[in-house]
């Protein structure tokens, strides 16, 4: 080789080494929340199959519902000095110092489904969530309207204390029914999003509420509490779905399935692909520096009874909730 065709081999080789990382050669580690929902299996199902289709190398670790295991994951992440970090935060307050340490060590920070106090919003690059202010409005606009002028009490099973979804779930059907009187929640507790601890509190609502005869309406921050929910109303004696009206969120198969039976009303859905635009947000960052919005939103999309469940139930029960 010629001293100019070696000059020009080194430059090239130079060249290549300076280029970003392609999304195939990306590391990313992923502090998932756990698996307390169908929506969150089927969550992290999807990230593997969406990480496998960019060929990226996914780490995913499982924080068994605590945020102190969450701390720990991202801390080792650092130490592996990963490409990206993905965080699915269980609440939405403690995560400033851990991730000033993310942001100190030059690695973007992801959210995923759900989001952090705003003090930390320097501490993030995007977040990929839906809108839970609007779900939560969703269920209860769906709701006045079922209802029309009749009094309706209402119960409501609440997500994890602290999570923002569970805040703004809340906030959002709370503002929904406040224009319409004849709407009340009569009682309210967290069935920390988990179809146990759903068909427990509502045991209790049952109980408090004189046989569950006064209760119009159960109003549930995901679907599988209400599965829970559900189970606790058959068992008691009462017609879920018929007697009593159900509104959730999530849009999991066995809602579908409920529907289908006719034991359940109404779903709010989530789309469980919150790994797919994170991905691809990363990877132009990483090749091209180009810098996502600061909020990739998703969907929410209500489903009824009249939307054919059964169908729905077959087109989802294969795809990993
Ligand atoms: O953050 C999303 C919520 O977390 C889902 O609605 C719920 O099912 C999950 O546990």
């Amino acid at each position: 080789m010629t001293p100019k065709a070696l000059l020009a081999a080194a430059a090239a080789t130079a060249m290549l080494l300076a280029l970003p990382a392609k999304a195939a050669e990306l590391t990313i580690g992923f502090s998932q929340i756990g698996s307390e929902s169908g929506w969150r299996a089927a969550e992290t199902s999807v990230s593997k199959q969406e990480a496998a289709k960019r060929k990226v190398n996914l780490k995913i670790a499982d924080a068994q519902q605590k945020q102190e295991n969450q701390i720990k994951a991202i801390r080792s992440f650092i130490a592996q000095n990963v490409d990206a970090i993905f965080l699915a935060p269980v609440v939405s307050t403690g995560w400033d110092a851990v991730l000033k340490e993310a942001k100190e060590a030059k690695i973007p920070v992801v959210l995923l489904d759900r989001d952090i106090d705003p003090s930390g919003k320097d501490l993030y690059l995007t977040a990929v969530t839906s809108d839970s202010v609007h779900e939560g409005a969703v269920a209860g606009e769906w709701l006045a309207k079922t209802v029309g002028g009749k009094a309706c009490n209402i119960v409501e099973l609440q997500g994890t204390v602290g999570a923002s979804v569970a805040t703004n779930r809340k906030k959002g059907f709370d503002t929904a029914i406040a224009k319409h009187a004849n709407l009340k929640v009569v009682r309210s507790q967290t069935g920390d999003f988990t179809r146990a601890k759903g068909k427990e509190v509502m045991e209790s609502f049952i109980k408090a509420e004189g046989g569950g005869k006064s209760i119009c309406a159960v109003y549930a921050h995901n679907d599988d509490m209400m599965v829970g929910a559900i189970q606790a109303m058959k068992e008691a004696g009462l017609k879920p779905g018929k007697e009593i009206l159900t509104v959730s969120i999530d849009a999991v198969p066995d809602i579908f399935k409920a529907m289908a039976a006719g034991e359940a009303n109404a779903t709010v859905e989530l789309t469980p692909n919150m790994a797919g635009p994170a991905l691809d947000a990363i990877a132009a960052f990483k090749e091209k520096g180009t810098v996502p919005p600061k909020w990739i939103q998703t969907e929410s999309k209500l489903y009824t009874a009249a939307d054919d469940p059964q169908k729905i139930y077959d087109s989802k029960k294969g795809l990993g909730y």
